[in-house]
């Protein structure tokens, strides 16, 4: 009887032994699984990094080219009966609304609503440095 009793004991030891290594088996060709996994995750990381620099980039431009007038539409902007007073410099759109220095879009003899580009480099004694003082409002185009 004791003889049966050991035989039946080793062979559930046996068996407990076997399910063991059944069951690791399985483990251990899933702990690669994850490496697997997360080399496509460090892959994806640089592409998701990429995505909004590039919209970054695109938006800059963007946002510089809000407003576009021509000549005959910047004159409207000359600063008198309540209107914006805009000047352009190189192609630039200024609002000089605001400054202290450019009542009702008058400015030492000269107006608002003009491409004032020669005037600012060659009669004015600042130059475009005084430019920094207003803001980038849009673009002069021809069309
Ligand atoms: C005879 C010609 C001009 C004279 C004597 C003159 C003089 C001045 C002076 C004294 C200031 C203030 C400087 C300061 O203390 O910050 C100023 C500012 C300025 N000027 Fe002229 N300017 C002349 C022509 C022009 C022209 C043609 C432009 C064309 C866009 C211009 C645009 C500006 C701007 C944008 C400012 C800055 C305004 C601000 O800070 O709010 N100026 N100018």
């Amino acid at each position: 009887m004791k003889k049966k009793l050991m035989i039946t004991a080793l062979l559930l030891v046996a068996a407990l032994v076997l399910v063991a290594c059944t069951q690791k088996a399985p483990e251990s060709t899933a702990t690669p699984a994850p490496v697997v996994t997360e080399a496509p995750a460090a892959t994806e990381a640089p592409a998701a990094t990429d995505a909004p620099a590039a919209e970054a980039t695109e938006a800059a431009p963007a946002e510089e080219a809000a407003l576009e007038l021509t000549l005959e539409e910047l004159a409207k902007f000359n600063g008198k009966d309540g209107a914006r007073a805009y000047v352009a410099v190189d192609g630039i759109i200024y609002d000089v609304t605001d400054s202290a220095f450019w009542k009702d879009g008058a400015h030492n003899g000269f107006e608002a609503g003009k491409d004032l580009t020669a005037e600012i480099k060659e009669k004015s004694p600042h130059g475009v440095a005084k430019l920094e003082n207003v803001k980038e409002i849009g673009k002069l185009v021809t069309e």
